[in-house]
């Protein structure tokens, strides 16, 4: 069991792009998709891409149940998810294990069509909507370097990056 740290804004690497995964059924992999879900539950979050970890692969694992079900825990591994179709809009309020403390509004597609790879190789599509395909947007962006706060409007967002780099330089000098 691996506990990793969370990177949190502004860290540099969390703008990085993840790479697609060669050979999802490799002991590496295996690896990551422990430490990946060792360290979201124990942070405790609902979602962690391997970015936050500073792993740049496509890998992403989900939990968006256990902490409303008495800790029963239903994990999914999502190895280079691909969304193939986006419908319709919904508002949720978003938090993110590398923005702590922060959670706002964020307006994203209520419905998706995804495909993705599981442990074995295999490929998979399904849709999915409301909550998990929330979810599943928001870890996904981690992928791609982006962060919810960047989908605020201009405004907001500038003021609250603002705040959280000055925040930052605070926890590191003080
Ligand atoms: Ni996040």
């Amino acid at each position: 069991m691996a506990i990793c740290e969370i990177l949190t804004y502004p860290d540099p690497a969390l703008r990085e792009i993840a790479q697609t995964v060669d050979n999802p059924q490799s002991e590496s992999v295996r690896q990551l998709v422990q430490d990946l879900a060792d360290s979201m539950y124990d942070a405790p979050g609902v979602g962690l891409a391997a970015p936050q970890i500073g792993v740049f692969l496509r890998v992403v694992v989900t939990d968006t149940r256990w902490r409303e079900e008495d800790g029963i825990r239903d994990l999914h591994v999502w190895i280079n998810p691909e969304i193939s179709h986006f419908e319709g809009e919904v508002v949720f309020e978003e938090g993110c294990l590398s923005v702590p403390g922060i959670y706002e509004d964020i307006k994203r597609a209520s419905a998706i069509t995804l495909s993705w790879s599981d442990q074995d190789g295999s490929r998979h599509e399904a849709n999915f909507n409301d909550f998990q395909a929330v979810a599943l947007q928001h870890e996904f962006d981690h992928l791609v370097g982006k962060l919810f706060i960047d989908l605020l409007p201009p405004i907001k967002q500038k003021l609250l990056k603002k705040r959280l780099q000055k925040r930052k330089k605070q926890a590191l000098t003080g």
